[in-house]
C-alpha cells in the first residue's frame, strides 16, 4: 500500500500538449510538449511553453521538435528531458516521481516497445508504481461516462498528431479505430493552400490561428476574413493576404470525411446491443480538435447520431488519469484517502 507520503499523478503525455494532474490538486501542469533545440551541439535552449513561444521564430542555428509523433514517443532523450522539465516544475526543484504512484495514458493498440518506452521513464526515474491507462478510457472516464456499467460509450478523440474512436463498456475498450491525422495535419493542409493559392508561405503559428479563428466544419452562415502575413514565394518579400472562413472550411473537407468513414466502420463493427447504447446516448467528442467550429453540429448531421461535446475537450484525458486514481485508492480502501477526500 501507498504511504501517506507518497504523491499520485495522472499524466497525459501528447503530440501537442502534455497535463499532469496531481492527487489533492487538480491540474497542476499544462504545457505544449515541444522542445527547441540547438542543431549544432543538440543541446535543448527550450521546453514547454518557452519553447512553443520560439516556433516560426528561431535563429538558425536553433531547431523545434515535437518528441512525441503520431501520439507515440519518436525521440527518447528529448521526451525524458522534457517530463523531467515538467516534473521539476511542479516539485519546484530538480527531481523525478520520487516514491510517486503514476498512471499514464496511452494510446490504444501501441507496442509493447512504445510502452516499455513509456514506463521506462516514468518507473526507472523514481516512481514507485506506473499504470498505463488507454487514452479512450481515460478521457470517457473524465468526462463523467458511466464506464463500468454494461453500457455502450463511444468516443470520438481529434488530437494533435491522430484521432481515435473507441467504443467502451463494462470497463474495458471492445473496439477501437486510429485515424493517423489531427490537429496538426489540418495545420500543414492549410499551410498548404496558402502556398497553392496565393504563393504565400506561412508558418505553423499562422496556419492554427486561421483554423482556430475562421475554419468551420460546417459551411460558415456568415462569412468570416483574417488578415493573415507571410512570405511571398517568388519575391521572398513579406506581404499580406486575406482568408475567407469558406475557402478555408473547404480544406477540412478530407479530414472531416476520414472521421466519419472511421465512426461508421466503428458502428458497423459494433455488437447491436451497444450500438443501440451509443445511437441513445450518442459519442463524447474530445481532444483539442473537437473545438473546430460547427464539427459537432456537422457530425451529428451528417452521422444522424447525438454528439456531446465535453465540457473540456483539452482536459478530459488527464481528469480520467486523476479519476483512475481515486478508484484505485477506493478498491484499496485506502481509507485515510477516502476519508480525507484528499484525491
Ligand atoms: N479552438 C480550437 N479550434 C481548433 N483546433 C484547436 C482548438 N484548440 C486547440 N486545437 C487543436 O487541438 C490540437 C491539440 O489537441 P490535444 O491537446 O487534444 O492533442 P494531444 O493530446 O497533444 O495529441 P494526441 O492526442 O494526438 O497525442 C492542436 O492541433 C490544436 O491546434
Ligand atoms: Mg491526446
Amino acid at each position: 500500500m501507498l504511504g501517506r507520503f507518497e504523491q499520485r499523478f495522472g499524466i497525459d503525455l501528447g503530440t501537442c500538449n502534455t497535463l499532469i494532474y496531481q492527487r489533492g490538486k487538480g491540474i497542476v501542469l499544462q504545457e505544449p510538449s515541444v522542445v527547441a533545440v540547438r542543431k549544432d551541439t543538440g543541446m535543448i535552449e527550450a521546453i514547454g511553453a518557452e519553447a512553443h513561444a520560439m516556433i516560426g521564430r528561431t535563429p538558425a542555428h536553433v531547431e523545434i521538435m515535437y518528441p512525441l509523433q503520431d501520439s507515440v514517443i519518436a525521440n527518447f532523450d528529448k521526451t525524458t528531458a522534457m517530463m523531467k522539465y515538467f516534473i521539476s516544475k511542479i516539485y519546484g526543484r530538480n527531481q523525478w516521481f520520487r516514491r510517486s504512484h503514476v498512471v499514464i495514458t496511452v494510446p490504444c493498440g501501441i507496442t509493447n516497445v512504445q510502452k516499455r518506452a513509456i514506463e521506462e521513464i516514468i518507473i526507472h526515474k523514481g516512481a514507485s508504481k506506473s499504470v498505463t491507462l488507454e487514452e479512450p478510457l481515460a478521457a470517457a472516464m473524465g468526462a463523467g461516462l458511466p464506464v463500468e456499467e454494461p453500457v455502450g460509450s463511444m468516443v470520438l478523440d481529434i488530437g494533435g498528431g491522430t484521432s481515435k474512436v473507441a467504443l467502451i463498456s463494462l470497463g474495458g475498450i471492445v473496439l477501437s479505430k486510429h485515424i493517423p491525422f489531427g490537429g496538426l495535419s489540418i495545420d500543414r493542409d492549410i499551410i498548404e493552400y496558402v502556398k497553392r493559392a496565393y504563393h504565400l508561405i506561412i508558418g505553423e503559428r499562422t496556419a492554427e490561428e486561421i483554423k482556430k479563428k475562421v475554419a468551420s466544419a460546417n459551411r460558415p452562415n456568415e462569412e468570416l476574413k483574417m488578415d493573415i502575413r507571410g512570405r511571398d514565394l517568388v519575391k521572398g518579400l513579406p506581404r499580406t493576404i486575406s482568408v475567407t472562413s469558406t475557402e478555408i472550411s473547404e480544406i477540412l473537407d478530407g479530414f472531416f470525411m476520414l472521421i466519419v468513414d472511421q465512426i461508421r466502420q466503428a458502428m458497423e463493427q459494433c455488437p447491436p446491443e451497444l450500438a443501440g447504447d451509443v445511437m441513445e446516448r450518442g459519442i463524447l467528442l474530445c481532444g483539442g480538435g473537437a473545438l473546430l467550429t460547427g464539427l459537432d453540429q456537422r457530425l451529428q448531421s451528417v452521422i444522424g447520431v447525438p454528439i456531446q461535446l465535453a465540457e473540456h475537450p483539452l482536459e478530459c484525458v488527464v481528469l480520467g488519469a486523476g479519476e483512475m486514481l481515486r478508484f484505485e485508492a477506493l478498491q484499496k480502501k485506502d481509507l485515510n484517502a477516502v476519508l480525507q477526500n484528499n484525491f
